[in-house]
């Protein structure tokens, strides 16, 4: 395993390894990428095998010009009103953190997609995620680079420690902007559908193609039927301490236990001490988003036996942030 950095050469380098069916860890603006070629058989097999994934997974495919669009979705098969929205869609939102969910070409394998007739879609907007992709092959099949069922990683030392050995190559870019994986957004039916809340609003999506339905939320399922976008097991996201949530403003009310980590939406009026987060001083949600996983992360290394966690005002990214927030309680 090599670490690399965003240099012309050092790209060149992941491209190639790409194209030859190997692993690319890589930054987006959402969260690092587990990146194989996504009509490699057995690099997609390698996907699985690296986050011990369950096969019925279905992984995202990352794009970065938009004639790639034609070799993946059968558009034939999209209705008008679909076809539309999805020019207003990739217009106006691609690049950028969205991924959409539309009816796959037979030539994109099923192995990506979990057997499912639809294929995930997403254009990053992170320059050396697009870089990356063009110099490779143009179509990267990426799940999170992290193990199954845990944090997501928004730096390369987050992937380094979950991924130690299972991936060929990690590029370095640094900590990621967003910090919140893509909304997955289905738009293969009549209604579209939020499957994921994510890095791209609710608000921002319906101002473009009008009102949008939310999955009813995290499944109670243990095992997962095909149909479902598995992102909405509740026990994804999860730290490996038990976490709790508290209702926004209610946690500064309350008394800390003994060996407890908190993790605050804002602090104005609050006492903070060492076992302390808090994801936005001044309560600026995309800055609170862009912090969630990497303190959740830290205090999840601190050897607390609970941490508490005080939900985000519910409105933008800050439904997101509270459905993260929802699963990592639930896995306690
Ligand atoms: O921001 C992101 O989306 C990051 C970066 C790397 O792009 N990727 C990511 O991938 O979060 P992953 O594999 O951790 O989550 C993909 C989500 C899962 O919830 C999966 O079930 C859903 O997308 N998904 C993929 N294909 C689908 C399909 N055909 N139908 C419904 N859901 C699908
Ligand atoms: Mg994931």
């Amino acid at each position: 395993m090599e670490v690399l950095s965003t240099s012309d050469n050092d790209l060149k380098k992941a491209a190639v390894a790409l194209a030859a069916g190997f692993l690319v860890a890589f930054p987006t603006e959402t969260v690092y990428g587990l990146g194989g070629d996504a009509f490699n058989l057995s690099a997609l097999a390698m996907i699985f095998e690296a986050k011990n994934r369950p096969r019925f997974d279905p992984l995202i495919i990352h794009i970065a010009d938009m004639d790639t669009i034609s070799r993946i979705v059968d558009t034939a098969a999209l209705g008008g009103t679909a076809r539309e929205r999805l020019s207003v869609l990739s217009g106006r939102l691609w690049p950028g953190p969205l991924t959409i969910i539309l009816p796959k070409r037979t030539e994109v394998p099923d192995l990506a997609t979990a057997g499912l007739a639809t294929v995930a879609l997403r254009f990053p907007s992170h320059p050396v995620a697009q870089k990356l992709i063009r110099l490779s092959t143009g179509a990267v099949a990426a799940p999170s680079a992290n193990p199954f069922g845990s944090l997501s990683p928004t730096s390369a030392e987050h992937v380094l420690t979950g991924l130690e050995g299972k991936v060929d190559y990690i590029i370095d870019g640094g900590k990621t902007q967003v910090g919140l994986e893509s909304t997955v957004l289905d738009i293969s039916g009549d209604t579209p559908v939020i499957l994921r809340p994510g890095g791209t609003s609710r608000e921002e999506i319906e101002a473009l193609i009008g009102g949008v339905e939310l999955s009813s939320g995290p499944s109670t399922e243990t095992s997962l039927s095909p149909k479902l976008s598995p992102g909405q097991l509740k026990s994804h996201y999860a730290p490996r301490t038990p976490l709790s949530l508290c209702p926004g403003g209610e946690l500064a009310f309350k008394n800390e236990a003994p060996n407890e980590g908190r993790l605050y939406f804002s602090s104005p009026g609050k006492v903070l001490g060492p076992g302390t987060r808090v994801l936005s001083e001044t309560g600026d949600i995309c800055e609170a988003a862009a912090n969630l996983f990497g303190m959740l992360h830290e205090l999840d290394n601190m050897g607390f036996d609970l941490i508490i966690a005080e939900e985000a005002p519910a409105s933008g990214l800050g439904l997101a942030i509270n459905d993260r927030l929802h699963r990592a309680a639930h896995q306690s």
